[in-house]
């Protein structure tokens, strides 16, 4: 799947946060998104997932030969058209443990309501065979219990976007606060299910390491505005990027 932008704003109280004139993400699969503290990577992933109101410009996702408008969609159905978004800062995992927060999303596609999920008891067994592997492969604490650290609920959220089978997933600086391994070991599932073609991934953080090992192009955000994009290499040559962002 593809975002395409096309004069996209956000103005606060009239003063400008971000300004995209055009741009289109999910072409190359693995994308980074990197730019200095308040360049409106946040801002930016909030307006294409819609939980953020534009001031002006278009949203559309490109689906196969289907495009779908954005901008008439609410942010609780964006999610059921493919895309789905993690979060920088983690709210909520208090009122359901792990495993239901797995469950929830696991079945939580079109016409299955929150409540009606869990009430039901509609999990199946391939649903919790699933979920059985994630926690198989990361380990919390009590995955029968609640999510404890702020890196169990940064993994859980980026668990419960997994299982519900993105097809473009936008994640908004997962691994802050996450192990090493358990970082490596997320984008490394990451990039399996993108290279199967599962799903395109856009990635902001200001972990460049994990940038250039991991995505095959970049967008370099910066004082709102796309300044430039390109390979790894491009981006790590460009002098705008240098002087605005590595402190050159
Ligand atoms: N609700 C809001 N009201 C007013 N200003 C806001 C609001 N949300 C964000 N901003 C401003 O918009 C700008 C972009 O913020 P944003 O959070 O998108 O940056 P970011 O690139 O994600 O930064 P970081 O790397 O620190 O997460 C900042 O100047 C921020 O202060
Ligand atoms: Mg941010």
């Amino acid at each position: 799947m593809k975002l395409h932008m096309r004069d996209l704003t956000k103005a606060y109280h009239e003063h400008p946060v971000l300004n995209v004139a055009e741009a289109t993400l999910g072409m190359h699969g693995l994308e980074g998104l990197i730019g200095p503290n308040g360049a409106g990577k946040s801002t930016l992933m909030g307006l294409l997932t819609r939980r953020i109101a534009a001031t002006t410009g278009t949203v559309e996702l490109e689906d196969g030969d289907a495009r779908h408008p954005l901008n008439p969609i609410r942010s609780h159905q964006v999610a059921n058209l493919g895309l789905v978004k993690t979060n920088q800062r983690i709210q909520g995992f208090e009122s359901l443990t792990i495993r239901d927060n797995l469950r929830l999303a696991a079945t939580a596609h079109a016409n299955e309501t929150y409540r009606g999920v869990l009430d039901q008891n509609q999990t199946n067994d391939a649903i919790e065979a699933e979920i059985d592997d994630y926690l198989s492969q990361f380990t919390f604490a009590d995955p029968d219990g609640f999510a404890k650290s702020g890196g169990e609920k940064k993994l859980l959220d980026i668990l419960r976007c997994l299982i519900f089978k993105p097809r473009m997933l936008l994640m908004d600086e997962p691994t802050a606060g996450l192990p090493d391994d358990v970082t490596a070991k997320v984008m490394d599932m990451v990039r399996a299910k993108v290279k199967s073609g599962e799903m395109t991934v856009v990635i902001v953080e200001h972990d460049l390491e994990l940038i250039w090992n991991y995505c095959a192009y970049v967008h370099f955000l910066s004082e709102g505005e796309i300044l430039f994009h390109g390979t790894p290499d491009d981006v790590k040559n460009n002098r705008v990027v240098a002087e605005k962002y590595m402190g050159v």
